[in-house]
């Protein structure tokens, strides 16, 4: 995984549905930024017009030098694999059924990111850690939907600790990249801190056995979708199975960059901006022949934030595109519409 330099060519056992080729395309198309700036080197004005330009035209950008260690990375994956290997029985008990607040773990094909077309759910399995709230918090008395406790494998010595570590770490440079944000809106850097206290933020490591045999739109990696929330901060590893549509409707590959974070705008920010920053579409194949481990991060702000038309998005004679809403309740409408047992039990 880490350390690896070469993306795994599809093995010929598979065959691939036309409609999932993508094409093929110099790198440069997802821009690589240089995000050093967040921690204090020069170049702030530099790599804000980057973000900029990235966040108008594609919506995606791989930041690199965003200072999260390789070593902690490498502790995260390790213990996702370790969860990841274990026997389903051992899963149950923290399944995400159990969870009064969307935490734990998801099976595979428990995730449906394109329902449309994909009858069994992603080929995919996963665990949602969020925000550990403690049940004597004001806002999990008070009942506040996706606020509460995360359910943590005990019986995995020293996993709580690395994904903790991990997460309080991302929560930092997701801040950090959002005053970024602001910026590239024409906003104050300090803009969205109001609602910057109790972030909805959430890891959630994937697994993704290898796909065989013919492979459609009816069962993908994770099936085309946009992101639901703020932004992303994904790392991924060395298997590839990124792809990303353009605006223009053309998909291309994201491969693996190493030492980067794929960054991504969600729907939440589209709505913000009005689709001046705009969430694009992606999937996930993993052609690679072995399996594929991938640590999303979304950054998403407090459940009261409102989420409507940013002043400095709406152009003279312009009418706001989405009506006004919250964070909380987008991504309660999001979590109903792609995990059945959520929509079932609400
Ligand atoms: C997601 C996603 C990509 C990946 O979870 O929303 O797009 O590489 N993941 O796992
Ligand atoms: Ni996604």
């Amino acid at each position: 995984m880490l350390g690896e330099t070469s993306i795994r060519a599809m093995p010929d056992t598979i065959q691939l549905a036309p409609s999932l080729r993508t094409a093929q395309m110099p790198l440069t198309q997802i821009p690589i930024i240089d995000v050093s700036p967040l921690r204090g080197a020069p170049g702030k004005a530099e790599m804000v017009e980057q973000i900029s330009r990235a966040c108008r035209e594609i919506g995606f950008f791989y930041a690199v030098n965003h200072g999260v260690k390789e070593e902690m990375i490498a502790r995260v994956y390790a213990e996702a694999k370790r969860f990841f290997a274990l026997p389903e029985a051992e899963k149950e008990k923290v399944a995400i059924e159990h969870s009064s607040c969307h935490r734990g773990w998801f099976r595979m094909g428990g995730e449906n990111l394109a329902p449309a077309k994909q009858a069994q759910g992603d080929l995919k399995e996963g665990y949602k850690v969020g925000r550990d709230l403690p049940l004597d918090h004001p806002r999990v008395l008070a009942g506040v939907p996706l606020h509460g406790p995360n359910q943590w494998p005990d019986f995995l010595p020293g996993w709580r600790e690395v994904m903790q570590g991990y997460y309080d770490e991302m929560v930092e440079l997701g801040r950090k990249m959002i005053g970024a944000f602001a910026l590239a809106l024409g906003l104050d850097e300090d803009f969205f801190a109001p609602w910057l206290g109790i972030t909805m933020t959430t890891l959630g490591p994937l697994h993704y056995p290898p796909q065989k045999g013919r492979v459609t739109e009816a069962q993908l990696g994770a099936g085309a979708h946009t992101d639901y929330g703020c932004l992303t901060l994904l790392h991924q590893d060395m298997s590839g199975g990124l792809q990303v549509r353009r605006r223009d409707g053309v998909w291309i590959d994201a491969p693996p960059v190493p030492g980067s974070f794929v960054v991504n705008i969600g729907d939440m920010m589209e709505r913000w901006t009005n689709g001046v920053f705009q969430s694009n579409q992606h999937r996930v194949i993993n052609l690679s022949g072995r399996e594929r481990y991938s640590l999303p991060f979304f950054f998403d702000p407090d459940f009261y934030a409102p989420v409507e038309c940013l002043p400095t998005c709406l152009r003279p004679g312009e009418t706001p595109k989405y009506k006004p809403t919250t964070a909380g309740q987008h991504l309660l409408d999001m979590i109903n519409a792609s995990f059945c047992y959520h929509r079932e039990k609400a």
